[in-house]
């Protein structure tokens, strides 16, 4: 069954305003790993499961077309009301009925999302809509999260690894799959040709008050948030708390990096 955790137009709001895109690192591993492959043809890119469409931009640069799709309609219109390049179309459908004939795709990207789907039905769809020698490149930001600031990094660390234990609770059994450095993603990847990299790492310039925004993001925050809500608000206030309290300072705008480590599963479709 599909999971609907992403459905809220508030979720949404928060997502477009406090996810954040993936950079050069992240994006280097998928393109060098094209540029391994030998890949050739840029015309199309789907982008599944591309929630409000930030990490969807990249792809725009490289491909004539891009096509991003999420099962979720409060995320795509969120998606399509924020400013995005003309080659990149918006679309509400599932991962596992993808809207591309046989042999259409050239490349498959799915951003902190694959580990929602119903893995069978969505890789076989991945595998029908691939050109011979299409590719795909399935990543994850994972809970491994470190907040740099002078040197508070590891004080602030702990706070924000402490914020998981009221919501472990709330946490999805498909988180899992994420927990597991993409492992069984790995495994479902019907294809020969692939491998998996579990050390990509990116340091996000963020604002305290968006790091809390980003925690606002988290799928596990959202349902605490509904089964307690005045809980969740103070779990909130009293994490901003401590962070500027350890820091030093009194503006929840000041800045500090967000080090973020994301795994990737590459595969190339080869027939
Ligand atoms: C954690 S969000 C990631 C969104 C975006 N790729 C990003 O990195 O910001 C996961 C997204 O997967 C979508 N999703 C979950 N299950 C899905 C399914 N079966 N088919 C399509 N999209 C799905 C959700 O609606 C949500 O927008």
């Amino acid at each position: 069954m599909a999971t609907q955790l992403f459905e809220g137009k508030d979720h949404a709001a928060v997502y477009q305003k406090y996810r954040f895109s993936p950079q050069e690192a992240v994006q280097g591993v998928i393109f060098s790993y094209l540029e391994k492959k030998g890949a050739k043809s840029f015309q199309l890119a789907a982008d599944v499961g591309c929630g409000t469409g930030q990490g969807t931009h990249f792809l725009a640069k490289r491909f004539e077309k891009v096509v991003a799709t999420d099962i979720s309609q409060a995320q795509i219109e969120e998606a399509k009301g924020a400013p995005h390049p003309p080659n990149i179309s918006y679309q509400v459908c599932p991962a596992e009925k993808l809207p591309f004939p046989d042999r259409s795709v050239d490349f498959v990207m799915s951003l902190t999302a694959v580990h929602w789907f119903d893995l069978p039905p969505f890789m076989q769809e991945v595998n029908r809509i691939l050109k011979p020698s299409g590719c795909v490149a399935f990543i994850s930001c994972t809970l491994d999260v470190q907040i740099y600031y002078k040197n508070c990094t590891e004080k602030l660390t702990e706070i924000f690894r402490e914020i998981h234990k009221p919501l472990l609770p709330y946490r999805d059994e498909k988180v899992k799959r994420v927990t597991d450095d993409y492992k069984f993603i790995f495994d479902s990847l019907p294809f020969q040709d692939k491998e998996r990299v579990t050390d990509i790492v990116e340091k996000v310039p963020m604002t305290i008050a968006e790091v809390m925004g980003y925690i606002q993001s988290f799928s596990m925050y959202q349902k605490f948030l509904k089964a307690h809500p005045e809980e969740a608000k103070s779990l909130i206030q009293n994490t901003e708390r401590r962070f500027l309290e350890v820091m030093g300072v009194s503006s929840r705008d000041t800045p500090v990096e967000l080090g973020m480590r994301y795994v990737c599963v590459l595969g190339c479709k080869n027939s």
